[in-house]
């Protein structure tokens, strides 16, 4: 619709319709199967309410959702159509490995790809809105949604949030197969105080605007068509009121012209925080703060017409809300095809599942090797642990993903070839573990270690355990405090070390761990975050070497739960803490523990190696851009074909601040065959040297910056210094 003729349908709009375009409603008010990713309320919505909305969540289904758009254009006055949006998180009928695992794929292409499939598949259902990607830096393990996170690093964040926006919003099959995406939750979510679920948020205000809102800036870039407002307060104003942050930061200086959604209750949730006094009030503030859509909280519908009614909330106001989603509606070409990419894209298709397949096998992060992988298909292996037989490798955000698509470790064994031999060894949980995760008690998942399984285990044997945590134990409300494997998975894994030494562990997770133990005793451990549907597949082509592992940490492994939050870019100290001083007590340390992850934020092992070599960073002249220029070259000095991550960071030597330890700045994933060598080249501009000096002014200037290059952020070579 041409711009005249969408201003010309807003002029001719009630109040009433254009506050229904920003009220959000759930499938579950037409459709009992609708997916409820949140708690509802207790009003009932006044009908007229329910017909005038502007978007449904979580509904899904060409068939369902074409009949109710029929219905609904027909009801409305001036026949806008819905827009139907859901969490469509790591996929949605085909399931990709979640965000953070992708993140450890340091291939931004293949996290495009994945979401483009995602688009088609959530278009060819009916959604044609995603709720991601979700950038918010999170360096807490025990917060249960580091999951949907791209990990600790601001940077990550940036880039593959922007690689997942790219892959939803275009339309590459020219189907109108894109959706909408949604880059939430806007700010400062991930951290959480001492990682629990919907805590408040105590960060500096340089910290946030450096860190937190790095990859917001970036992914702003790829203009997505929403932003959701965070449920956390940032410097103690909750997000869904706080004008400033929504209109100066988000729209003026990050220059972000789209919709604003709240998250879920969001804006009702303001009576909760005391920071208004009723749902009135707290209609009023997230209006006036610039939250266009209120998901699932009875203030807009409510209250919004009559704080028009008494002139307190402006028509302007609704006008530029109504506007903004209207024009997201056009955008998206739902005016003219309000049933456009439905039925258009085939649902599971093998191009999704490659793609799924590439991504889960970048993604596994090999964290010890001590000469036992690859294993050879002839040599007899035992595989044992509950996710040996186990279809669950999706996650709790595959609120669309079925069990009954994944295949199973055993069946890609047999299909391998490989002379391997099943075992279920326990069950995942304990009883008093289904309690607390609320997962329904069966005799197989509370099934104790077995013995039968045990004794097969002979001395020497090659054994391979697939432990992990269970689906529900990660995601949306999945905090935890602990960060040990289920308690009957750990005491198989005791009795299987016991007798063999040939020990490999697969970990399913979705979170960081404590991997102290497992690590100790295994002589191979394959990080395997969840995989999704083609999960077992990769873990399989990994473990036998037809696939060589590649991914990085995207966030560290902590050392225990005490370390936590814990990340590489943490604040520079006094008191440093250096292995040459081990004794003596009056460092920043811990006495009972190391002050290093167990393994940190960017390292990963594979089956050859390489070496980095000639790192050089030099700025360029005037005649050139004036950007920084790093380089080194990257050689694999192994026998197997592979890739590397190139990781180069910088650090600042002295500013009148504190600032991070040092902080990734670019990163390229290369391919080589054995024997082969590259250059690797970054071109930084200064911009991205900026940091907030002692008077919050940007600055990146007399301060010596130094530039470092290497395979993980634990093992960096210095490429230069530079002083602008
Ligand atoms: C709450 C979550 O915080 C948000 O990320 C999600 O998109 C909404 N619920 C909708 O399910």
């Amino acid at each position: 619709m041409k711009k005249e003729s969408l201003q010309q349908l807003l002029s001719e709009m009630s109040l009433r319709e254009k506050i229904g375009q920003m009220i959000q409603i759930t499938g579950a008010c037409f459709d009992e199967e609708a997916v409820l990713t949140g708690e509802t309320g207790k009003e009932q919505l006044p009908e007229e309410a329910v017909w005038l909305a502007g978007s449904v969540l979580g509904m899904i289904g060409a068939d369902k959702i074409r009949k109710l758009q029929k219905t609904y254009m027909k009801r409305h006055p001036h026949h806008i159509p819905l827009v139907f949006m859901a969490d469509v998180i790591h996929g949605c009928r085909t399931i990709f490995p979640i965000p953070l695992a992708q993140a450890c794929s340091f291939h931004p292409q293949l996290v495009r790809e994945a979401a483009a499939a995602a688009a088609a598949e959530a278009s060819s259902e009916g959604i044609r809105a995603s709720f991601s990607p979700m950038t918010d830096v999170s360096k807490d393990a025990r917060w249960g949604r580091i999951m949907e996170s791209f990990g600790e690093d601001p940077y990550v964040n940036g880039v593959m949030g922007t690689a997942m926006l790219e892959g939803y919003q275009e339309d590459r099959s020219g189907k109108q197969t894109q959706i909408a995406g949604c880059l939430k939750h806007f700010a400062g979510y991930g951290a959480v105080s001492a990682g629990r679920e919907y805590n408040d948020v105590e960060i500096s205000q340089r910290t946030f605007l450096e860190q937190y809102l790095k990859p917001f800036r970036m992914a702003v870039k790829a203009k997505p068509a929403m932003v959701m407002t965070a449920f956390t307060a940032a410097d103690r104003k909750p997000v869904s009121a706080d004008g400033h942050l929504l209109g100066d930061i988000l729209r003026g200086q990050l220059g972000f012209e789209g919709t604003v959604i709240s998250d879920w209750g969001s804006v009702g949730q303001l009576e909760e925080q005391r920071t208004a006094e009723n749902q009135k009030e707290a209609a009023r503030l997230a209006v006036t703060a610039g939250v266009d859509i209120d998901m699932m909280s009875p203030a807009y519908v409510f209250w919004l017409e009559k704080l028009v009614q008494e002139g307190t909330v402006s028509m302007e106001q609704i006008d530029a809300c109504a506007w903004r989603i209207l024009e997201m509606k056009n955008r998206l070409g739902l005016f003219e095809h309000p049933y456009a990419g439905i039925g258009k894209s085939r649902i599971l298709s093998e191009e999704s599942a490659h793609t799924a397949f590439e991504l889960a096998c970048e993604s596994c992060v090999l964290l010890k090797n001590q000469d036992i992988l690859p294993l050879d298909k002839n040599r007899k292996t035992l595989w044992a642990g509950p996710y040996v037989n186990s279809p669950e490798l999706l996650s709790r955000w595959a609120i669309f993903g079925r069990h009954s698509d994944v295949t199973v470790i055993r069946d890609e064994l047999k299909k391998s070839g490989a002379d391997a031999e099943c075992l279920q060894g326990c069950g995942m949980l304990s009883k008093e573990e289904c309690r607390m995760w609320q997962v329904q008690e069966t005799p197989e998942i509370t099934q104790g270690v077995r013995l039968e399984d045990i004794s097969k285990i002979g001395r020497g044997d090659t054994v391979v355990l697939v432990l992990g945590e269970h689906e529900s134990q990660s995601g949306e409300a999945a905090s935890r405090a602990f960060l040990e494997l289920p308690v009957r998975q750990m005491q198989l894994f005791e009795m299987a070390a016991e007798r063999t030494e040939n020990l490999i562990t697969v970990i399913i997770t979705g979170r960081p761990l404590d991997l102290r133990r497992i690590t100790e005793k295994s002589r191979a451990v394959l990080l395997a975050w969840r995989p999704g549907t083609m999960g077992a597949r990769a873990i399989v082509s990994l473990l036998y070497g037809s696939k060589n592992p590649s991914g990085k940490l995207a966030a560290c492994m902590p050392y225990c739960v005490g370390q936590e939050p814990v990340s590489y870019w943490d604040m520079t100290t006094g008191h440093v803490m250096s292995q040459k001083e081990i004794h003596n007590r009056y460092r920043s340390r811990y006495m009972d523990i190391p002050n290093e992850p167990l393994y940190s934020f960017g390292y990963g092992l594979s089956y050859t190696q390489f070496e980095i070599s000639s790192p050089s960073a030099w700025r360029e002249g005037e005649r050139q851009d004036g950007n920084v220029s790093v380089c080194c070259r990257v050689k694999n000095t192994g026998q197997k074909a592979g890739a590397e991550v190139v990781q180069c960071y910088v650090r600042t030597l002295c500013a009148r601040i504190v600032r991070p330890a040092k902080e990734l700045i670019r990163f390229e994933k290369v391919f080589l065959e054995p024997g082969g060598e590259t250059e690797v080249r970054f071109s930084i501009s200064l911009e991205e040297f900026m940091y907030y000096d002692e008077n919050m002014q940007l600055t990146n200037q007399n301060t010596p910056f130094e530039i470092l290059v290497g395979n993980s952020s634990a093992c960096v070579q210095p490429a230069g210094r530079l002083i602008f």
